[in-house]
This record gives structure tokens, C-alpha cells and sequence, in this order.
């Protein structure tokens, strides 16, 4: 029988690539010098598409030359740069890895609460600079006694919030619809969430509903003594906004993992004693990566085998 033609966009792990490898015709987008040549001549056959959330654009632009494409099987749970709305028109489906990676991306989140609250990599180079022999390291903000807004409480947000029960802090939250089967108290916008907070974390999608959602109004709404943590979408955060807003000590500190254009990270950012930076790792574990990339290549065999996918988006369902 003859093998599925799938485009693989990008590098994801060698083994999933080695999965793809062992089922299908696969043609490796990334490593053509001349990638629309190559697209003109083997776009036509293709039928899946495995691409990450890192790719550029999957638009209207790029499925015109995949006529006969059926699925495009995304390596992560946001999906902001796949056009939904064109791979629909086109009848194709689009799939996610959501559920696999939510204690690992929770894990992450509270880890960076407390690194930058507590200075932890400041800690770190203070050790290793020598600046130890010179005198204790100053006392740091704390955890203790904090308000913590989440904004975005999917199924990431959940997770962080019952770590963060564990630490005995109150958590509160923002989201388009109030959630009546949690216990958390529920805020009907940003600026309300994040006048009640001290610490914010957000865990939206990116894309154009949440762009610039955290905006100067919402970080001063969190005030001096505030906290900002964003692990969604570096699309989510106006990052200029956020600069402003710490040079001018209008919040306290931030934690990123997510950037306005990764992997650049403004020199201002760098430049700051109270912000922690980490290259967008929240799911980036050997253990989680393998997870995402057999649901990724789950999703394509189902597809191929019963034309059913595993975890379409929920726009592919709902048409
Ligand atoms: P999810 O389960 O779909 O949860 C998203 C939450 O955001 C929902 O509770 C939703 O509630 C809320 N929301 C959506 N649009 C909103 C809006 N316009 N305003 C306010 N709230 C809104 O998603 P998840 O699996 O938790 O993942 C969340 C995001 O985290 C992903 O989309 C991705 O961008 C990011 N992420 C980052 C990393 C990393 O490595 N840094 C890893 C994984 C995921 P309502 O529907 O009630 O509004
Ligand atoms: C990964 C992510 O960075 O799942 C997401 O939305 O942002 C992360 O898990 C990404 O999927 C790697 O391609």
C-alpha cells in the first residue's frame, strides 16, 4: 500500500521524526534550500502535515500549495500560529496535544513564581561570582501571604492552581465565562483579577482574542508590590508596556518564559535585576516532549487509519 505523503515543517524530536520516518513519505520542509520549488513539486501529494507551534504561519499562503492535505497534526496544546478558520475551509482537520503536558507546564509556572520571587537565579550567580565572601545576599519579596490571579484557568491554569493550594495562598481568577464547578473566586476582568492580586499568571491561548490582554492599565491595576508571570503567549503581554511598567516600578517583578518575538529577548528585559528569563521551556522535559510527540503521531494514524482524529481543536469540531 502505498505510504501517506506528510510535510514535517520543522525539527520536532528524533523520535517522532523517526516515527514519521518508519509510516510515511516524509519530506522535510526546513532542510530545502529552495522551499517553494520544493513545495511546487511535492505539495500536491501531500496529504498530513506535523508542524510546532514555533513554525511560522500555517495560512492560506501555505495550505494553497497542499490541495490534497487532510490534517495538520500540531507539536503542542497552543496552536496560535495555525489559521483554523482557512485549514477549515480547505475541510482540514486540526489537531493539538492538549492533557500530556499540564503538570509539566504547572511544575514550570511555580517554579518560576518562586525563582523570581525569591531571586533564585540571582541567588545562584551571587554564589558563583564570589559575591557571597562579601556579605549575606539581600532578604528577598516572599509567597507568604500573597493574592494570586490566574488568568486563563483551562486545564494548565487548573494545575497550577492546586499546586498553588498547597502553598497556602488564595487563589482567584479570570476567564471569558465565570466556571461554577471551581472553588476559586472568579473576576470578570483583567483589571479587576489584578487590582485583587499581587501575583498574576497567565496561562490564555495566544492569537488575536488575548493580544495585548496585559496591558499597562492591567499591570498597574497589580501595582508596586505585584508579580508577573507569563507562560501562554508572549503575544499576550504588551512588552514594552511590561518594560515600562518595571523600570518605572509600577509592578515589583516578572517571570517569563514566552517572548514578543522569540527567540529575541529585548536587551531592556535582560538588563533587569528583577526578572527572571527561561527560553520558553515550559513543556521542554525528555518525559513531556516523548508524550506530546506519540500523541502527535497518534493523531495522524488515527486519522489515517479511521478518519478520526484524537484531540482535534475545539474549532475543528465544532465547525
Ligand atoms: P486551555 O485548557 O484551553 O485553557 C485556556 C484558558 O484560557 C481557558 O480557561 C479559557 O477560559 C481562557 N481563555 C481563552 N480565551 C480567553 C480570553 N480571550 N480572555 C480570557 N480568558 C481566556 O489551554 P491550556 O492547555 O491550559 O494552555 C493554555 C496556553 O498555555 C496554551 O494555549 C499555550 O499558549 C500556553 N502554553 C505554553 C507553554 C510553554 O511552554 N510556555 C506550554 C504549554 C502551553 P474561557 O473559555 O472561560 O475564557
Ligand atoms: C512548546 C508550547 O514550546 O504547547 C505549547 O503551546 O508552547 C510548548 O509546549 C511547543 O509546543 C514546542 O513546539
Amino acid at each position: 500500500m502505498t505510504r501517506p505523503d506528510v510535510l514535517l515543517t520543522a525539527p520536532i524530536i528524533p523520535s517522532v521524526v523517526e516515527k514519521l520516518d518508519a509510516r510515511y513519505a516524509l519530506h522535510r520542509l526546513w532542510e530545502q534550500a529552495d522551499q517553494t520549488g520544493f513545495l511546487e513539486a511535492v505539495g500536491p501529494r501531500i496529504r498530513g502535515m506535523a508542524t510546532n507551534t514555533l513554525f511560522g504561519k500555517v495560512d492560506d499562503a501555505l495550505l494553497d500549495r497542499l490541495p490534497a492535505l487532510e490534517i495538520i497534526a500540531s507539536f503542542g496544546v497552543g496552536y496560535d500560529n495555525v489559521d483554523v478558520a482557512a485549514a477549515m475551509r480547505n475541510g482540514v482537520v486540526v489537531t493539538n496535544t492538549p492533557g500530556v503536558l499540564d503538570d509539566e507546564v504547572a511544575d514550570l509556572t511555580v517554579g518560576l513564581l518562586l525563582a523570581t520571587l525569591r531571586r533564585i537565579p540571582q541567588a545562584d550567580r551571587f554564589v558563583r561570582d564570589g559575591g557571597w565572601q562579601n556579605g549575606a545576599f539581600p532578604l528577598s519579596p516572599t509567597l507568604r501571604g500573597r493574592q494570586v490571579g490566574i488568568v486563563g484557568l483551562g486545564n494548565i491554569g487548573k494545575a497550577v492552581a492546586r499546586r498553588l493550594t498547597g502553598f497556602d495562598v488564595v487563589v482567584r481568577y479570570h476567564g471569558r465565562t465565570p466556571q461554577p464547578d471551581v472553588a476559586y473566586d472568579f473576576h470578570a476582568t483583567v483589571v479587576e483579577l489584578a487590582r485583587a492580586s499581587d501575583v498574576l499568571i497567565i496561562l490564555v491561548p495566544g492569537g488575536a482574542g488575548t493580544t495585548h490582554l496585559i496591558d499597562g492599565d492591567v499591570l498597574a491595576a497589580l501595582g508596586p508590590n505585584g508579580v508577573l508571570i507569563n507562560v501562554s503567549r508572549g503575544s499576550v503581554v504588551d512588552e514594552p508596556a511590561l518594560i515600562h511598567a518595571l523600570e518605572s516600578e509600577t509592578i515589583l517583578a516578572a517571570g517569563l518564559d514566552v517572548y514578543a518575538h522569540e527567540p529575541k529577548v529585548p536587551d531592556r528585559l535582560k538588563a533587569m535585576a528583577n526578572v527572571v528569563l527561561l527560553p520558553h521551556i515550559g513543556s521542554g522535559s525528555h518525559y513531556t516532549r516523548a508524550a506530546m510527540g506519540d500523541l502527535l503521531v497518534d493523531n495522524l494514524a488515527a486519522w489515517f487509519a479511521t478518519g478520526q482524529a484524537m484531540t482535534p481543536v475545539p474549532e475543528s469540531v465544532q465547525g
